[in-house]
């Protein structure tokens, strides 16, 4: 989950990182309100979850609490790469000596933590990245060893950071890795880390992603997900612990076993093809286990998308049997009633597939079709998805 600015900032406050006193408004009077309480000169920001907001217009200095309610109503409601500015960041304004550039990363690719650090910060760092290379310092990071203040002042050194304010700098790196590893990040990056003419370093932008794999031991986290923009029926899926991501296409897939659902995804983008190039809807694994209420749960998020116009349950059965799987399809479209309105191709095989297909015969559910294959199915499914369309 990547967060707001404001949102990361409050995290890096609560281990210690410094940054500036701001408040976050979403119309001109609050933000005029925050620059009164704020006072002096203060800069009113655009809080949307992605970069280049400066660019864009959606930073601005402000002279007066007046001049701030002038900003934040030119910034309000801006379009930022497709990402509409709801709220504004209104902080104190800070007199920049210069600005540095860090951040800490989980890089994948090699297996480790990184620390990236540059002396050249500001808005470009990804053009620096690129046009050289050789001033922005990629230091890995141990896991286990973390980072003290000698970690820290090895990485600013190869970032080039000044001598004067080296010291400095790398107390605060030692707090931002305390972030890192507290809030379980995939990122920690501030651009620009600024030096004041005091020679103080504050953190003036923040961009923090958290690992949701570890949402389980942050309950604190939970707050800080923007019900505003999160997509409802992923919000829904997500408190039913089910396993679902949503697409853009028309067929609703429910399978059991991450894999099988991938290729589910596989054979129905293959079978639509033919029938005007209909697309799966969703991904949702129902998991091994799946007792009938998984599977009403599952039902019920696929059914409500309106852009689904078909559903294609593809189980294998194995540790739960065809049989629990058909009982608990009936079930789910008894406790849906009217709500299941949607045809679905249902496809089972695997443990004790003749009684599941049995009790899907005998139940004779108007919306139900079984298919003995896994590729005639996904055509089925599209096919009917074509017609609903
Ligand atoms: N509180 C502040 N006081 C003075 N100047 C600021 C303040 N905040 C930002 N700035 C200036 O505005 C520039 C852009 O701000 P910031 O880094 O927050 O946004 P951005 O880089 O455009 O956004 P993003 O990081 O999303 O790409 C900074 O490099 C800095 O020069
Ligand atoms: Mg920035």
């Amino acid at each position: 989950m990547d967060l707001y600015e404001y949102q990361a900032k409050d995290l890096f406050a609560a281990h210690g990182v410094p940054v500036l006193p701001g408040a976050v408004a979403s119309t001109p009077e609050e933000a005029q309100a925050a620059a009164e309480k704020i006072g002096g000169q203060v800069v009113v920001k655009a809080q949307v979850k992605t970069g280049g907001r400066g660019k864009a217009g959606g930073v601005k200095l402000a002279k007066d609490p007046a001049e701030a309610k002038e900003k934040a109503e030119a910034i309000l409601g801006l379009d930022i790469k497709g990402h509409i500015t709801h709220r504004v960041l209104v902080t104190e304004a800070s007199d920049i000596a210069e600005e540095y550039y860090f951040s800490f990363l989980l890089d994948r690719a090699n297996r480790t933590f990184l620390a990236m650090a540059s002396a050249e910060g500001g808005m470009e760092i990804e053009q620096l990245a690129v046009e050289r290379p050789e001033a922005l310092a990629k230091v890995p990071v141990d896991a286990i060893a973390g980072v003290d203040k000698a970690k820290a002042l090895e990485i600013l050194t190869q970032g080039n950071f000044p001598e004067a304010i080296r010291d400095q700098a790398a107390d605060v790196v030692v707090k931002l890795w305390e972030t890192f590893v507290a809030e379980d990040a995939t990122l920690v990056e501030v651009n620009p880390l600024v030096r004041d003419p005091q020679d103080k370093i504050v953190a003036l932008d923040g961009k923090v992603t958290l690992d949701e794999n570890a949402s389980f031991r942050q309950p604190k986290q939970e707050e800080l997900v923007d019900k505003q923009t999160e997509d409802p029926l992923e919000a829904k899926a997500k408190a039913k612990d089910l396993n679902y991501v949503k697409l853009d296409g028309e067929v609703g897939i429910i399978g059991n076993g991450a894999g099988l659902v991938m290729s589910t995804l596989d054979v129905v983008a293959y079978a639509g093809e033919k029938h005007g190039g209909v697309k799966p809807a969703n991904f949702l694994d129902i998991g091994g286990g799946a007792s009938a209420e998984v599977m009403a749960a599952g039902l019920d998020v696929i059914l409500n998308d309106p852009a689904v116009k078909s559903v294609f349950v593809n189980v294998f059965g194995g540790i739960t049997a065809c049989d629990a799987v058909a009982t608990g399809i009936v079930e789910a479209l008894k406790i849906l009633g009217d709500e299941a309105t949607k045809p679905l191709v249902v496809r089972l095989d695997g443990n004790n597939v003749e009684e599941g297909r049995r009790i899907l015969n005998e139940a004779n559910h108007p919306l139900v079709t079984q298919v003995d294959t896994m590729d005639n199915a996904a055509d089925k499914a599209a096919e009917l998805a074509a017609a609903g369309a």
